[in-house]
């Protein structure tokens, strides 16, 4: 099925609805995290399969510690025991992970799991997934503003390229699809600079119960559309 659609390179994706998804089932927000997490392992299985190259996952925003300490801590667990059990496998299918954010901000025992998950799997190519953890997309803009003026850049020398080299995603293509799960239609701080181009795709879909036939269904529909990049409709058929 898969093998019929356009791969993005890059798949972006924001995990919404873990709280709803286990309100519905009179289940406690935990227990939607948790699945929220079954979630994320299948689809990193499955851009793993189908060749994407780069998956992104909004995991913790840096508004997200207003959350209650209880559910903070919890996901913070999840995160920890994620990595312990999967760090092995991700290994062996030749999956890179990385951070996007301040991860000097989050608490010792992830950021310990982290840096390590980042080092073992420092020389896999197959599939980076980033996970956005204590991230702000207008914090990371803005940091990579004083980076430019801490270099000394004249105004000249303040490029697109420079300004992408100081982005966490230095080096990574931007992403080609975004996925927001759970009926909302925001982008709630995430990859502002790198989303210029991107497709979006919004499913009613609460994250838990994001399957990899989901993700087909989005990919079905990046399928279908003519990325334009700015150009007319004419000139991109012209193009091909
Ligand atoms: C959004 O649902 C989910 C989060 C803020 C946390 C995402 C965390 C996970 C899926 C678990 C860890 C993931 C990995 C990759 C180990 P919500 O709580 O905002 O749901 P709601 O809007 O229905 O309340």
């Amino acid at each position: 099925m898969s093998s019929d659609f356009i791969i993005p390179a890059h798949i972006a994706v924001i995990m919404d609805g873990n709280g709803r998804w286990a309100k519905k089932r009179g289940l406690s927000r935990s227990k939607g995290h948790k699945a929220g997490t079954e979630a994320a392992r299948a689809i990193v299985r499955h851009c793993r399969e189908i060749g994407v190259r780069h998956l992104t996952l909004y995991t913790f925003s840096r508004e997200n510690w207003s959350r209650p300490k209880e559910e903070i801590s919890t996901i913070f667990d999840l995160l920890v025991n994620f990595l312990n059990r999967e760090l092995g496998q991700l290994v062996e299918q030749d999956i890179r992970l990385k951070v996007l954010g301040d991860i000097k901000g989050l608490p010792m025992a992830s950021r310990k799991a982290l840096e390590h998950a980042m080092k073992k799997s420092a020389d896999c190519t197959s599939l980076t997934v980033n996970l956005a953890l204590n991230y702000s997309s207008r914090d990371e803009i803005l940091s990579a503003c004083k980076s430019m003026v801490r270099d000394g850049l004249s105004p000249d020398d303040i490029t697109e390229e420079a300004m992408a080299a100081r982005l966490y995603t230095a080096g990574q293509p931007d992403p080609d699809l975004i996925i927001r799960t759970s009926g909302e239609l925001r982008l709630s701080n995430y990859l502002l600079w790198q989303a210029a181009y991107s497709e979006f795709y919004f499913t009613d879909v609460f994250w838990p119960d994001f399957t990899p036939e989901e993700l087909d269904k989005a990919l079905e529909h990046y399928s279908g559309r003519q990325r334009r990049f700015g150009k007319t409709g004419e000139q991109i058929e012209s193009q091909s």
